[in-house]
């Protein structure tokens, strides 16, 4: 089965609260988006969203420029359901993160909770890297969170690489700081100006 008929089906057959990576709210995510980037028209790109209260929670901190892509379809209606009239306010984009056409430098801030570490075959996170690159402004940020070397190794099914703040930051490269390694796995960037 491919990746997206993977993650949709999983979408389809659980209310999200059910999933084990639910979150009532999205409060790290949103402190450390808060803290890198107060302005209020800041673009936040919510990669591999899925259903998440993120994007709840940047609406009500009065974000103007808001993005959730996921390559489920049935993730993104399981937001746009909860959100009712205010999702009319978010870009919703259904594509593979690899190869979704986004705009170049179209971005301030890049969050992903727990997409990057699915990519198990090097030549995907190196793919993934160069999305980051391109569609990341100069002097923007990238939030991360992976699983760290304790955790467990597969989620939902699929195989997942585990990361150190340090391994997750070697990944990117040098050319990003390390601004920060919070808890539960999170790792801020700043991408090179
Ligand atoms: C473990 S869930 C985390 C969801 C969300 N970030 C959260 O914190 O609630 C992983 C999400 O990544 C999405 N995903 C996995 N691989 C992806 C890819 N290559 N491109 C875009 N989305 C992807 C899945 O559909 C799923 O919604």
């Amino acid at each position: 089965m491919n990746q997206e008929k993977h993650w949709d089906r999983i979408y389809r057959a659980k209310a999200p609260t059910e999933m084990s990576w639910y979150q009532p709210e999205a409060r790290l995510s949103l402190e450390l988006i808060r803290r890198i980037a107060p302005e209020l028209d800041a673009s936040v790109l919510d990669v591999g969203g899925g259903a998440s209260t993120l994007v709840d929670g940047l609406l009500s901190a009065g974000y103007r420029d808001v993005s959730v892509l996921d390559l489920a379809p049935a993730a993104l209606t399981r937001a746009q359901e909860r959100l009712g009239e205010r999702a009319t306010q978010v870009r919703w984009i259904v594509a593979d993160v690899l190869d979704a056409r986004l705009l170049a430098a179209s971005c301030a801030v890049w969050h992903d909770r727990a997409v990057f570490h699915f990519l198990t075959d090097a030549r995907d996170r190196a793919r993934y890297v160069a999305q980051v690159e391109r569609v990341v402004r100069p002097g923007g940020h990238v939030i991360v969170a992976s699983f760290g070397p304790e955790g467990p190794s597969q989620c939902s099914g699929l195989e997942v690489v585990r990361y150190s703040p340090e391994g997750l930051h070697t990944e990117f490269g040098a050319a990003f700081r390390l601004l920060d390694s919070a808890r539960e796995g999170f790792c801020l960037l700043s991408v090179p100006s």
